[in-house]
Order: structure tokens, then sequence, then C-alpha cells
């Protein structure tokens, strides 16, 4: 291995005891993407960073070799770790005293987490100290309890602060501190400023991150994962709305189509499909948010095959694509304008079908009616018409 300047040391040896009975928890896939590799990421991809080690279980090198697949060849061989943390820490450091790097910055791969801005203030942190940590401030008051159950004090929380990982430090000096602490017999350091104060060297705080935050329990992989498909579905993107406005005129006939719903009426609506206004208007809308044209463009009336077509596929259609997008239909608002027929006693079955073509729950969908006051061509019960409004999610565009 050539001489590295900064090396990243993912500690991977654990059990993971706390978190439950699936194994060791750096292993588990969160969102599709196993645990270690997200917490490896990052310093694979940082400049300021030369090399990668990970240190794991003897147990665990099938389960590592398939985890890292792909990106192996970027990785240092990995070391083998002890029976705690500190114990792996120390492994990893001396597997790479015979590189002799010149900094080390030493991470929990339960802490999928970490970016780039986090790594960055620790490595700017280490310009004129021994060592740079993550760490944030306590907002809680914190009480010291006694075995049983009783509050002993409440702590002076002024000064407090939650470390978190990467830490960094000058390599020679924290192998120093490990390797003393380990010869004086000193056991249970639960992260490596500590060890460092235990030697003596100067620490410097440097800002953490709230996101970055440690897997322990099965409870935080939950919020994990809750966190990356929040991002995924809604975090990166932007709400659209477009609007859409149609109008049939009556005609001979016994009923109408209203959102999908047969409504029994002294007329019926002239149109090329079932004249369904209120899904068309609908269609429109949804494309408008796409910027997709209107409905005549997908469905040109010229063509024989929408004669008569039940208008639910063409709401499907236009979903279709928001869908193909990346995109989803949050919410539709619909209004019918006619003074016949009555629309209180279907508008329960209308919202049904809609959430049902929509696949969105009911309160997701809105059906609105109104008369104009007997003025206009709806007023004289020429013709009916409807309008809509959809709201989209879509990914952000790249312009
Ligand atoms: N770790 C390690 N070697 C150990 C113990 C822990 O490399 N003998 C690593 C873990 O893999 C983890 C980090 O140190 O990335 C922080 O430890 P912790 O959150 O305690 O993980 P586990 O020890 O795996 O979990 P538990 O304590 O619940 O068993
Ligand atoms: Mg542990």
């Amino acid at each position: 291995m050539p001489t590295a300047p900064t090396v990243a040391l993912i500690v991977a040896a654990g059990r993971g005891t706390r978190a439950g009975p699936l194994g060791p928890k750096q292993f588990l896939a969160l969102d599709g993407e196993a645990v270690l590799r997200r917490s490896l990421s990052p310093f694979l991809a940082h400049p300021r960073v030369n090399h990668t080690l990970v240190v794991i279980h003897a147990d665990d090198r099938a389960t590592y070799g398939e985890c890292v697949l792909g990106i192996e060849g970027r990785l240092l061989p990995p070391a083998i770790g002890g029976a705690t943390r500190q114990e792996s820490v120390r492994a990893g450091l001396e597997a790479l005293s015979h590189a002799n790097p010149s900094h080390v910055l030493i991470h929990d791969s339960a802490r999928p987490f970490v970016d780039a801005g986090i790594i960055d203030r620790v490595l700017d942190g280490l310009g004129d100290a021994d060592g740079a940590i993550p760490a944030l401030p306590i907002h809680d008051t914190i009480k010291r309890g006694d075995a049983s159950g009783l509050i002993r004090e409440t702590v002076d929380r002024s000064g407090l602060l939650r470390a978190q990982t990467p830490q960094g430090f000058r390599y020679p000096a924290i192998l120093d501190a490990h390797r003393r602490a380990a010869s004086a017999g000193v056991s249970g350091l639960t992260d490596d400023a500590h060890a460092a104060e235990w030697a003596g060297l100067c620490v410097k705080l440097v800002a953490g991150h709230e996101g970055n935050m440690k897997l322990t329990t099965a409870a935080d992989l939950l919020e994990a994962e809750n966190r990356l498909l929040r991002d995924r579905l809604f975090g990166q993107g932007e709400t659209v709305t477009g609007n859409g406005f149609d109008v049939h005129r009556f005609t001979a006939g016994d009923h109408v189509m209203l959102c999908g719903v047969r409504v029994p009426h002294t007329h019926g609506l002239e149109g090329h499909s079932d004249a369904d206004a209120p899904l068309h208007a609908l269609t429109d809308a949804i494309l408008g948010a796409l910027g997709e044209g209107d409905i005549g463009v997908h469905f040109p009336p010229s063509d024989p095959q929408w004669k008569g077509a039940a208008s639910e596929l063409f709401v499907r259609h236009a979903a279709k694509l928001a869908a193909e997008r990346g995109g989803r239909i949050v919410h539709a608002d619909v209004t019918v304008i006619a003074e016949q027929p009555r629309i209180g006693p279907y508008r329960e079955a209308m919202t049904a079908r809609l959430a049902g073509m929509l696949a969105l729950p009911s309160q997701r969908v809105s059906i609105k009616a109104t008369t104009s006051e007997r003025l206009g061509f709806t007023g004289r019960g020429e013709g009916l018409a409807a309008l809509a409004t959809a709201t989209l999610r879509l990914p952000f565009a790249r312009n």
C-alpha cells in the first residue's frame, strides 16, 4: 500500500445485540442498501480521504465480501476486530502501522448518514490539534437516577455534548494512545476521543449533525428506514398543480356518467366517449401539471377506438404518465357545474371511484358541485361543465 496521508477506518466488528435478533446491524439493508455500504460511501467519494479500511468480525468475512461487492477494489483488505469497540479500533490502527498515514478518521459503521460536510469539518479541525470530533449540544434536562428508579440529582448540562463519529486524529498520536491504554489495562473506552483524553491529547470539538444518527436499537433502524423512504418519496422533488375544464351538451338519454358513476337523469350527455366531463377535466388537470398537452392530444376524438370509451381510461393514462416520471398524484379536487342532476346523493360513490382510480385515500379526493344560478348555458340546462385541479409530487427535473 502506498503511504497514505489520510485513511478512513470503519469499525464494523460488533454483534448488534441491542438491535434484536437480526444479526449484525451493519449488514442489514436500509431502503435496499446495506448500512455498512452507506457508512463507507461518503469516505470513498471524499477527495481528502485517500484510503478506507474496514474492521470486521472473523465470522463475517463472507457477508462482508457480499456487502462490498463492486467496491472492494477501492477498499484496503479488511482487518479483524476484537471483543470490544476499543479492541476493534486498535486492531484497525495496528493494521495501518506499516503504511503510517498522517491522519485517520475513525467511524462507526452504525452511522450510515455521515456526509461530506461532517468529514470536512473534522479534517479542518485537525489542522492544529491532535484530534477533532463532531459533537452536538444537549437540549434535554439531564438527571442522574439511582438503582431504585429515583432521581438523585439534576446534572448541570452546560458544557455537556453528545459525541459522534467520524473522529479524526493524527495517526501516530491515536495509535500510541490506544496502545498505551491497552497495556495499562484500560478498557471500556466507547469512543476514540476518550482514549485520546486518557493519553492527554488535545482534541477539538467541531459541529456534528443531527442527521448523523447512530443505529443502536431496532427502533433506530426503523426510524432510519422511514427517513430514507420519506426522502425518496417526498423529500427531493417539487409540488406541481394543473387545472382542467370540460363541457358536454345535454342530449336525449336517461343517465349521465360523472366520475365513473352512473347518475340517472332526464337527459344524457353528448360526446365521443362516455362524456364524463369531470373525468375529462381531471385528465386535463393531470396532463397540465405534467406539461403534457391536453386530452385531445392523447386521445384524438377522430380516433374511432375511443368511441363510447369509459373515461376512467383517460385518467389512468395520465396517472401512468406521472408515474413514469417518478411522480405521483397526491390530491384531486373536482367541481361539477349543473342545475341538474343533483350531485349530493352520488358524491360518496363518486369519491370512492375517483380514489380507486388514483390510488389515493378518499380524504385526498374532493368532489364539489354548484349551480350557476340559472345563468348561462349550464343555467339554462343546455349542458354540464366540470372543473378540476390536480396536485402532483414530481422529482426535481434537470433543466
Ligand atoms: N464495534 C466493533 N467491534 C466491537 C464492537 C463494536 O467494531 N467489538 C463497532 C460496531 O460494529 C459499530 C460501532 O463499533 O459500528 C459502535 O458500536 P455499537 O453501536 O455498540 O454496535 P454493536 O457493538 O454492534 O452493538 P451492540 O453493542 O448492541 O451489540
Ligand atoms: Mg457495542
